[in-house]
C-alpha cells in the first residue's frame, strides 16, 4: 500500500466537479456531471441509482480506467490529470483492484493462474505463492486448479476478488459484484468485502441495485441522471453472517 498511503491527512479520493461526456456521432451523452465527492481511506461505501444514472461511468473514472472530460480527480494526493497514460496504468495496477458483475475470468485458465495475472503485469516475484495466499484469504485454496467452468458463480466471484487483492491494493472497486448471484451467495461476497475492509483497512466501493446489499456498508451514495442525488451514512450498519461480531477494525484501540 506504499503508493497510496503517501497522502497523509487527505482523503484517499477527491472529486471536484467531475463530468464525463461521451460523443456519439453528433450527439453528446452526459454520463456523469458535476460530481463532488470525498472518500477517506478505510471507508466501505455503496453506490446506487437507476440504470443509466452513471454508476459504472463513475467507477471507471475512480478506477483510472477512464479519464473525466471535466473536473479534477485527486487520488491519494495525486492529480490524475497530471499523470500520463503509463504512469496512470502503473498507479492503477499497483493500488486498485477491480471486481465485475460477470467475474471476467480467463475461461481456459485455472483459478490460480487467473489470480496471477496482475502479478505478471507488475513483474512481481513469488507469483504462485502470492496467488495462493490471495485464494486462501477468500477461502478457495482447495479450488486453485479448477477452471472457471468448474466453479460456481460465487466461487468465480471469489477468484475475481482474490485477483483484485493479489497486488495488495488500497482500494477495491466492485461494479455490481453480487448482480449475478442469489441472495445467500451475494452475502458471502459482501462478507468477504467487510472482512477485507475491517481486517486490512482496504477502502471498498461497490455498486448495487439492492438496498439490502447496500445496507452492509457504512455510507450510501445515490446517483440520478449522472448527478449526485444523496450521500448518507447507514444508520445501523450490519455485518454479514460470515463476519465475526467482535472483529475490530484495523487501527482501532485494542
Ligand atoms: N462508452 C459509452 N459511450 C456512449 N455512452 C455511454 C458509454 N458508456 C455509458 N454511456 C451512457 O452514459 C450513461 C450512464 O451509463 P452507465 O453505464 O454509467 O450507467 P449505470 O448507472 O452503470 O447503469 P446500469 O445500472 O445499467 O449498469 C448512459 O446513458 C449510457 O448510455
Ligand atoms: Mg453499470
Amino acid at each position: 500500500m506504499a503508493v497510496l498511503s503517501a497522502a497523509q491527512g487527505r482523503p484517499l479520493i477527491e472529486l471536484h466537479g467531475i463530468c464525463k461526456t461521451y460523443q456519439m456521432g453528433a450527439l453528446q451523452v452526459r454520463a456523469v456531471c458535476d460530481i463532488d465527492l470525498e472518500i477517506a481511506q478505510g471507508e466501505l461505501t455503496a453506490i446506487m441509482g437507476p440504470s443509466g444514472s452513471g454508476k459504472s461511468t463513475l467507477m471507471n473514472i475512480l478506477g483510472c480506467l477512464d479519464r473525466p472530460t471535466a473536473g479534477e480527480y485527486v487520488l491519494a494526493g495525486r492529480r490524475i490529470a497530471h499523470l500520463d497514460d503509463d504512469a496512470l496504468a502503473e498507479l492503477r495496477n499497483r493500488t486498485i483492484g477491480f471486481v465485475f458483475q460477470s467475474y471476467n475470468l480467463l475461461p481456459r485458465t485455472s483459478a490460480i493462474e487467473n489470480v496471477e495475472v496482475p502479478l505478471i503485469y507488475a513483474g512481481a516475484r513469488q507469483r504462485r505463492a502470492r496467488a495462493l495466499e490471495a485464494l486462501e484469504s477468500v477461502g478457495l485454496a482447495e479450488r486453485a486448479h479448477h477452471k472457471p467452468n468448474e466453479l460456481s458463480g460465487g466461487e468465480q466471484q471469489r477468484v475475481a476478488i482474490a485477483r483484485a487483492l493479489v497486488n495488495d491494493p488500497s482500494l477495491i472497486l466492485a461494479d455490481e459484484p453480487t448482480g449475478n448471484l442469489d441472495t445467500r451467495t451475494g452475502l458471502e461476497i459482501i462478507g468477504i468485502f467487510q472482512r477485507l475492509n475491517l481486517e486490512r483497512g482496504i477502502t471498498i466501493l461497490y455498486v448495487t441495485h439492492d438496498q439490502e446489499i447496500a445496507d452492509y456498508t457504512r455510507r450510501i451514495i445515490r446517483l440520478r441522471d449522472g448527478r449526485l442525488e444523496s450521500d448518507e451514512p447507514v444508520a445501523e450498519p450490519i455485518l454479514a453472517p460470515s463476519v465475526p461480531a467482535d472483529l475490530q477494525p484495523v487501527g482501532s484501540p485494542a
